[in-house]
């Protein structure tokens, strides 16, 4: 964990806004069953930068996350990565294609160390046991707590522990696309600060971040673009810095 505190204020700057598109969903709808939850979503993140898509309960957001995912098809418009359709294809590609999500709910093995949890993520890329090593440094860097307390089993950690290595797990597949849903959920508002600072510099060593959040101040406060997700259909999107400045988005999201 960092110690730096972000001046949530101060825009993030876009300096990738022509870097190549990663991912790029095209007016998607999606249904669970007949009933239709996405309307015409239109989401692209591209390299590097860190995207949000804030909405409340039920918006849509992790239905979004489980179209990139594959867990659930587009009935109509497209998804695409790194200008492939991945549409279609299972959540087994898509993960060996670089992507990898943290789920809602953490999920972490409780019963489980800390480094098993990591070795975990890692799974997919066993046979590369010196990129894994690399990783596993860049993980222990941004989270020097899952360092040092690796050989803890993983039920025992905090609450913002938890989450840091169910981020630390995710990037263990080493994904150039890691989705986020709701790393606030459950966290103190000091620690989620500190925490998506950290995710901030997970983008800085060259990954693509997209955050799905109902805190919308955190998760605007580091991203380069946000998007706002309202039954199902993109209400509002832009750069974050002005999206944290709209007085919509201040008087619904920000309690402003
Ligand atoms: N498996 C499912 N089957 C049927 N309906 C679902 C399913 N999952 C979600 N829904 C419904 O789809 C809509 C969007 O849900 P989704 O989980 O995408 O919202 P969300 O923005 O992630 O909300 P939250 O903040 O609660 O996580 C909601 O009305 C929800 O009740
Ligand atoms: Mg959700």
């Amino acid at each position: 964990m960092t110690q730096a505190v972000l001046d949530l204020a101060r825009p993030v700057a876009a300096p990738t806004g022509d870097a190549p598109m990663v991912l790029d969903i095209r007016a998607a709808d999606a249904f669970y069953g007949k009933a239709q939850v996405l309307f015409g979503v239109s989401v692209s993140v591209r390299r590097g930068q860190v995207v949000s898509l804030i909405g409340a309960n039920g918006a849509g957001k992790s239905t979004t996350l489980n179209l990139v995912m594959g867990r659930l098809r587009p009935a109509t418009g497209s998804v695409e990565l790194d200008g492939r359709s991945i549409a279609g294809l299972s959540t087994e590609s898509i993960i060996a294609a670089g992507v990898a999500c943290v789920p809602q709910r953490r999920r972490i093995f409780s019963t489980l160390t800390v480094l098993e949890n990591l070795e975990v993520g890692a799974y997919v890329r066993r046979k590369d046991r010196a990129g894994v090593a690399r990783t596993l440094e860049e993980v222990c860097a941004l989270f020097p707590v899952l360092a040092k307390k690796a050989h803890m089993m993983g039920g025992v950690l905090s609450g913002g522990e938890q989450q840091m290595l169910a981020i630390g797990r995710g990037l263990m597949s080493n994904p150039s696309l890691l989705l986020l849903d709701e790393p606030s959920m459950g966290i103190s508002p000091k620690l989620t600060t500190e925490m998506f600072a950290d995710i901030r510099r997970i983008a800085e060593t060259g990954r693509t971040v997209l955050i799905v959040e109902q805190n919308a101040y955190a998760a605007l406060g580091i991203s380069d673009h946000g998007y706002v997700l309202e039954n199902g259909a993109v209400a509002l999107e832009g750069p974050a810095a002005r999206l944290m400045h709209d007085d919509y988005v201040r008087q619904t999201y920000l309690g402003a």
